[in-house]
């Protein structure tokens, strides 16, 4: 059993969808095994989006992450770090193939709707990040 760690970013905790996209993970066999719903500061979003310092769309990144409430999620299954990558769908949600997350919510890159690790090794430092 695999876990990652999954956040419904700002755009869609604050339109009310959190219950639905919890849903599509459960109909898609992850597992929730921890959950919380909080507000991260702008510094904060900062550390946890390090790996893109180097980007230019990092400072628009924390700023956005930091704007409202999110909602955390520790994801546990089969191949769950691959799995959640497939369910939430491409980047970019023009880019994103039907029926996944950010084709369903997302709205732009920037306000995509969900975030999932990339990594087994990045799963581990978000998991202990947030929990
Ligand atoms: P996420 O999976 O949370 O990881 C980093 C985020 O940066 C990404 O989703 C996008 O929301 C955001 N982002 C903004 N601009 C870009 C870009 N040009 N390329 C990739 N990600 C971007």
């Amino acid at each position: 059993m695999e876990q990652t760690l999954s956040i419904i970013k700002p755009d869609a905790v604050e339109r009310g969808l959190v219950e639905e996209i919890k849903n599509i993970f459960i109909k898609n066999n992850l597992k929730i095994v921890n959950e919380k719903k909080l507000h991260i500061n702008k510094d904060e979003a900062a550390e946890f989006y390090k790996v893109h310092q180097s980007k230019p769309f990092y400072e628009q990144l924390c700023n956005y992450l930091s704007s409202g409430p999110i909602f955390v999620m520790v994801l546990e299954g089969e191949n769950a770090i691959l799995e959640n990558r497939k369910i939430m769908g491409a980047t970019n949600p023009k880019d994103a193939i039907e029926g996944t997350i950010r084709k369903l919510y997302g709205i732009s890159i920037d306000k995509n709707s969900v975030h999932g690790s990339d990594s087994v090794e990045n799963a581990k430092k978000e998991i202990k990040f947030f929990f």
